[in-house]
């Protein structure tokens, strides 16, 4: 049997994974290995089930069909299906955003219960950037027009989205001689799933090009638009320490986990939490309080805001469950396991689905409605405190204690550390004290030790003085490896440590959850606007060494569309198109100054990024 060592680094996980094979409870990393070894067309991106003309395949070693029914050869299918790929990503970032902006409208119409405007500040800012009228006028008028104004970018009434006009001049205007500039955030990936229908666009390279645009609608449009109101609705983070691990589960206490990725419903359940009448119950059933966690990007959202504690990343779900500590799992949507229903079966959690458009067989259903908030969301915890009389003591084994972390970086958080302006880094990015700054983001993929893809990055990018930015799964890594708190800058260099030390920030900053990889957009464009360049001449990289979804997918064509060079650690279904991969891998940087890399080795991606930073500090002229 494989090594828990070789499956995950996290001693959390190791020994969950004990637990299970000791129950005879299935995981992800069962199911991997019942699946190998997986189809060898679909690894390369050359089967197409478009039509029922297929399904068909390309033979990758060109003796079989070189073509479909249709006659499209590898370079069509792998194009179509990376479309398609980006298309659901970008489609599933942004129906979030939808979700946040209509329950953000329905407040401003002071239809909702336990939602209010919480940073007036930031909802001025923004309506005056998008030219509303603030002056004497009361927070709710300019809450409506900031609703309708963002409604309409989801639609076809522009000729492009609110936000682009948040990027750099230069690649505003590239963008715009590429024909990528995005419109609708609803109409590219509509065209998306029309142009990849079978005998509409049959150009490889044109079909790639809507795919840049349509992942920009997402990062400069759908995801925005979920940061900016969830921080108006819920507050605007600000450095905040929290724990992190399984360990945040509490022997004696009513458990209940927070799991997917919309912070809407799970911020109200925070509230209700707080109920009295709940702590009560909670206590008559004998236990000594309620105590909420995070998974996954819903945890980001309330470990970002509040501090809630992070039970644990994409690959801990399963494994959460089986701690038998667990009173319930309250899902929304995304990167949700089916599985998670079963494993729950065998214990007395129970898993209380909220999202009518994310169903789970095995779960309750308790519909969410932002009219009713606060009283769906007592209701839930009531549930979660209820089921605390079923739990079987002798089945709870928490393991480890939990490790600290600091959270809550926004782009305003930190500009405001470096006294309001984004000059103090720049200086220091110039000088050489800090080389340049990664993003490194994205999931958890049981194809790769889970979390040592992260973490290893991670370390050895702040030991060369580099900068991290973090969010989603990648973030709650490099927390449960201990390198999120101020005394982490010890791993640093002597330049990035200094910064850090005078500070007081760690030298990984937590940027909150997979749709505020717009922070880091955001960031890049204060950056490239103060030196007066465009992103993509900054010394800056993106890294997703454990990406597993659709959304890591629009995320990294959206970084790399915006100039910033990506590296992947798994594999794309690209590599049966030679010309496909020479594109993202190549040709791509001189079409819009950066490109994809795939390195599964996070020791080499290091270096691989190190010298593409350094190339561009050399191209400002910075020193060596
Ligand atoms: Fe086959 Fe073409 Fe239909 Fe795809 S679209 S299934 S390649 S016939
Ligand atoms: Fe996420």
């Amino acid at each position: 049997r494989r090594d828990p060592r070789t499956m995950s680094i996290a001693s959390d996980a190791q020994q969950m994974i004990e637990v299970a094979r000791s129950e005879g409870i299935e995981t992800v990393w069962d199911r991997l290995e019942a699946q190998q070894p997986q189809c060898g067309f679909c690894v390369l991106g050359v089967s197409c089930r478009n039509c029922a003309m297929g399904p068909c395949r390309v033979d990758p070693f060109g003796a079989g069909p070189q073509k479909g029914v249709c006659g499209a050869g590898a370079d069509v299918i792998v194009a179509r299906n990376l479309g398609r790929t980006i298309a659901a990503g970008s489609s599933s970032h942004s129906d979030h955003g939808r979700d946040i902006l209509e329950v953000f409208a329905a407040t401003a119409h002071g239809e909702t219960t336990g939602y209010r405007i919480q940073d007036v500040g930031k909802l001025t800012r923004l309506a005056a950037e998008l030219g509303i009228p603030t002056e004497d006028r009361t927070t709710t008028q300019v809450a409506v027009d900031l609703a309708d104004r963002l409604m309409d970018d989801f639609g076809t009434r522009r000729a492009s989205l609110s936000f682009v006009e948040r990027s750099p001049k230069p690649r505003q205007e590239l963008w715009d001689r590429l024909g990528v500039t995005p419109r609708g955030i609803d109409r590219e990936n509509v065209e998306m799933l029309h142009r990849t229908h079978m005998g509409v666009d049959n150009d490889p390279v044109n079909i790639l090009l809507h795919g840049l645009r349509t992942s920009l609608a997402d990062g400069w449009g759908g995801s925005m638009i979920a940061t900016e109101l969830s921080d108006i609705m819920f507050g605007t983070p600000s450095p905040v320490m929290s724990t992190v691990n399984l360990g945040t589960l509490k022997p004696g206490w009513v458990n209940i986990a927070l799991h997917g990725h919309n912070p809407m419903l799970s911020d109200v359940i925070v509230q209700a939490a707080e109920d009295p009448a709940l702590v009560d119950r909670a206590r008559e059933l004998g236990a000594e309080g309620i105590n909420l966690v995070g998974l996954c990007c819903t945890g980001n959202e309330l470990l970002m805001r509040r501090g809630v504690p992070m039970a644990g990343n994409h690959l801990m779900q399963e494994l959460a469950i089986m701690t038998g500590a667990l009173e319930a799992m309250v899902v929304d949507y995304q990167c949700i396991m089916p599985s998670v229903t079963d494993v729950a079966r065998c214990y007395h959690t129970v898993v209380i689905s909220t999202a009518d458009k994310a169903r789970f067989p095995g779960a309750v259903h308790v519909s969410f409605d932002p009219g009713r908030g606060l009283e769906i969301g007592r209701d839930i915890v009531s549930r979660g405190v209820e089921a605390f009389a079923n739990r079987n003591p002798d089945r709870v084994r928490i393991p480890d204690e939990p490790v600290e972390i600091m959270a809550g970086f926004s782009v305003e958080a930190i500009l405001g550390a470096l006294g309001g302006t984004p000059a103090p880094l720049v200086e220091a990015i110039a000088d050489g004290r800090i080389r340049g700054a990664v993003g490194v983001v994205g999931c958890n993929n049981p194809k790769i030790t889970q979390d040592y893809g992260h973490v290893t990055l991670t370390r050895r990018l702040i030991e060369n003085d580099i900068l991290v930015l973090v969010t989603g799964c990648a973030a709650v890594a490099n927390g449960k490896a201990g390198q999120m708190v101020p005394a982490a800058a010890s791993l640093a260099g002597p330049g990035l440590r200094a910064t850090c030390e005078a500070l007081g920030i760690p030298p990984v900053l937590h940027m909150g959850s997979c749709v505020d990889n717009t922070r880091i957009l955001v960031l890049a464009a204060a950056l490239a606007d103060h030196l007066g360049v465009d992103m993509s001449q900054l010394p800056l990289a993106g890294a997703a060494p454990e990406w597993y979804s659709e959304k890591a997918v629009a995320i990294g064509a959206y970084v790399v569309a915006s100039g910033i060079t990506t590296v992947l650690g798994v594999d794309p279904p690209i590599l049966g198109s030679a010309a496909v991969t020479g594109l993202l891998t190549s040709g791509l940087d001189d079409v819009v100054g950066a490109k994809f890399a795939v390195e599964a080795d996070p020791e080499k991606a290091a270096v691989l990024i190190r010298r593409h930073i350094e190339g561009k500090r050399a191209a400002l002229g910075l020193p060596a």
